[in-house]
């Protein structure tokens, strides 16, 4: 099953820069067990192998995407502002060129395994500067199409009110996408005593099951800071409709998932779907706005958490609904979930 036949929402391509790259030397991605298989996740260092903006916005993309009546999102991840500029352009022709077949473009800031290049969500002087030029972008501007960005995690309170307050500022963005993987982590193959992955020293951006607690934190951070018109997209550690459920209680509008996809294929869009239509409904859940941004606060009063998780399993009534999004660790295709109550319009 390709993405396409998937229940994913969307497809979204592989983060895309201005020419094609191999990206980072070889093993530059593993799987990553810890605890007897409970908590599972990734490591990479990729370095943006891709076939090149011209690929992913050709008519013979277009087309195939089209195909699958799935909304196509393209992502950008440009080696330097210029290139940024260039890709949206290149985006912007295509759109007039085929319209209806570009939903939106994912700009993402937060790639942090380029050797020698800082991640520009981290650097706040030049994501405003990168912002500022984005928006000035007259042909992007015309044609129309809805701009996310794509964020770092970020560990302090000041830097997620930094980040925010950028994109309340640059009107231009309807959507940001958090978040990327913890960029810069280590992990040692005891073996071989040496790193598990070769780019970058075995420095490398860690995602999955890991990421999720951080995921939440920035999705409920973000869905306060952030003005109603800008959209979350919640990714990191995605692998079951429980985890989609969570990060859409906390106020996540659509959710990706990156190495589910990877380890599972496609099929896991199905899954997760059926998981969290399943979880939706012994919940009471008709449909995604019945729960999402209502995490409650900790309450001792709450009966479902009085004696534990077994009276709290008893008392809860139910959950979920369809969603999307997954994206890409490979060329194309990656992609895909959330649609999520029209985030996105279709094709
Ligand atoms: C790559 C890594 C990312 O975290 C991302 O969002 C896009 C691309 C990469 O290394 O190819």
């Amino acid at each position: 099953m390709n993405a396409g036949k998937s229940a994913a929402g969307a497809v979204l391509s592989k983060s895309a820069t201005l020419l094609p790259q191999s990206g980072n030397p070889m093993p530059r991605l593993k799987k990553l067990d810890v605890g007897a298989g409970r908590a599972v996740g990734s490591i990479n260092s990729e370095g943006l192998p891709n076939n090149g903006i011209e690929y992913y916005v050709s008519d013979e993309v277009l087309d195939a995407v089209k195909a699958t009546g799935k909304p196509y999102i393209v992502s950008l991840s440009g080696l330097s502002t210029a290139d940024n500029l260039a890709m949206l352009g290149k985006v912007a022709a295509a759109a007039a060129r085929k319209p209806n077949t570009i939903a939106a473009v994912e700009l993402n800031l937060a790639c942090p395994n380029i050797p020698g290049k800082p991640t520009v969500a981290l650097d706040f002087d030049q994501m405003a500067d990168v912002l500022d030029a984005v928006a000035g972008h007259a042909a992007f501007r015309a044609s129309g199409l809805p701009l996310g960005v794509k964020l770092a995690p970020y560990f302090d309170g000041p830097h997620l009110d930094r980040a925010a307050a950028l994109i309340n500022a640059c009107e231009r963005v309807s959507f940001v996408v958090t978040m990327n993987t913890i960029g810069n982590c280590l992990v040692v193959d005891t073996a071989t005593e040496a790193s598990l992955i070769a780019p970058k020293g075995g420095f490398g951006g860690v995602g999955g099951g890991f990421a999720k607690p951080i995921a939440l934190a920035h999705v409920a951070g973000l869905r306060k800071l952030l003005d109603a018109r800008v959209d979350i997209v919640g990714v990191g550690g995605v692998r079951t409709g429980e985890d989609a459920f969570q990060l859409i209680l906390c106020g996540a509008t659509a959710v990706q998932s990156a190495t589910t996809h990877w380890l599972e294929g496609p099929k896991c869009f199905n899954r997760i779907d059926d998981e969290l239509r399943a979880l939706m409904a012994s919940r009471g859940y008709t449909k995604l706005a019945d729960f999402r941004g209502n995490l409650r606060a900790y309450d001792k009063k709450n009966p479902k958490h009085k004696g534990g998780p077994k009276a709290a399993a008893a008392a809860a009534p139910t959950p979920y609904a369809p969603l999307a999004a997954a994206f890409a660790l490979g060329c194309l295709a990656t992609l895909a979930l959330g649609l999520l109550d029209g985030l996105f319009s279709s094709p």
